[in-house]
């Protein structure tokens, strides 16, 4: 097991199966950049092979299922029931719901606990400027089966100032009626809001969002799980809510994440470009395969920010969050 001086492991494993989105998110992709293909991805097999050989080998115990949009791969079907059986402690999935209506069988009969949908207002015309892409009530279908389905359900919004700032209170009474925990990420500056004017006219801080709830909610901070991205809050009586405050709030001294992307590299952190290739792990011998994977394991570990987020020209589309 690898251990940096902060003291941290990895043991949470974000896998993003493609690179291929059915949105073009505004913070995600500039105008002109939608649908990309996926290039060169790794196969079902190879994924499941390198999963499985980080668990052993990285001491994974989470993990998170992402894209671009997960549930757009061909490989979802064969990889979610498969992941299901490896005896890890925590599966989820980050998705943005498109397609939720015609997966939710699958995901219900695999045995899934939880997942993570992103959702950045409940108004379908500010739905389809922010997203690009898309039908806001497919998504609220999708939500409603996975709840029906005994999911616990998260939902992640983007705070923009005068984009969607006046739709946290909506989405927070939307979240608390039916149970749902609504984390709100602070806008960080990846792909091309990287050092962009744009990000920082919509930047929308922890502060702001508090100060809005505060307008309407008493609430109060609780503990979080250690390595968890969100503050938490409590509403007495109505529920909770969270803050995943890249800026405001880093949390990279207790970060545990490990990132393998569709195109089979290893990346130790979500705020640097550095990353391993892994199809060689694929064929080389077990012993050979294994020492391989400890030193790209201890590079990955040595990549990690050790205070904050510093900003990362990938896309978030690429690498999933
Ligand atoms: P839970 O296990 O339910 O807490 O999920 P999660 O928050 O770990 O996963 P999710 O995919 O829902 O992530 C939500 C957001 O957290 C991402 O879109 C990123 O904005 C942020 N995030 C995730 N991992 C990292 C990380 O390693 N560093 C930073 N700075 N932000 C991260
Ligand atoms: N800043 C904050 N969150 C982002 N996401 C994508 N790009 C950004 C960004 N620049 C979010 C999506 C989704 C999650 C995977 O990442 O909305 O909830």
């Amino acid at each position: 097991m690898i251990v940096d001086r902060l003291g941290r492991q990895f043991r949470n494993l974000r896998l993003s199966l493609t690179a291929a989105c059915n949105y073009a998110c505004t913070y995600c992709v500039p105008d002109g950049k939608r649908l990309q293909a996926a290039a060169e991805e790794l196969e079902a097999s190879e994924m499941l092979k390198l999963v499985d050989v980080l668990i052993a080998v990285a001491g994974i115990e989470k993990l998170r299922i992402t894209g671009g949009e997960p549930l757009l791969s061909p490989k979802f079907d064969e990889i979610l029931p498969e992941v299901m059986q490896m005896g890890l402690k925590d599966v989820s999935i980050t998705t943005n719901g498109q397609l939720l209506p015609r997966k939710a069988g699958l995901i219900a009969d695999s045995g899934l606990e939880r997942i993570n949908i992103s959702l950045d207002t409940l108004d379908a015309d500010r739905f389809r400027s922010i997203a690009r892409s898309g039908d806001l009530a497919t998504v609220l279908k999708g939500i409603e089966l996975m709840l029906d389905a005994g999911l616990k359900v998260k939902i992640n919004m983007v705070p923009m100032r005068h984009r969607n700032d006046d739709q946290i209170l909506p989405l927070l009474e939307y979240c608390l009626e039916r149970g749902i925990e609504l984390r709100f990420i602070e806008l960080m500056q990846m792909g091309h809001l990287q050092d962009s004017g744009l990000y920082t006219t919509q930047y929308f801080s922890m502060q702001d969002i508090l100060d809005t709830i505060g307008e309407v909610h008493d609430f109060a901070r609780t503990d979080a799980a250690f390595d968890s991205t969100a503050a938490r809050f409590d509403i007495p009586g109505s529920g909770a809510f969270g803050i995943i405050a890249n800026e405001s709030e880093p949390f990279c001294r207790t970060c545990t994440r490990l990132r393998l992307s569709s195109n089979g590299r290893l990346y130790g952190c979500l705020s640097n470009s550095k990353s391993y290739d892994m199809r060689d792990i694929l064929n080389l011998p077990e012993p050979l395969a294994l020492a391989r994977l400890q030193q790209l394991l201890k590079s990955a570990m040595a990549d990690k920010q050790t205070v904050s987020f510093q900003g990362e020209v990938t896309v978030m589309k690429f690498i999933g969050g």
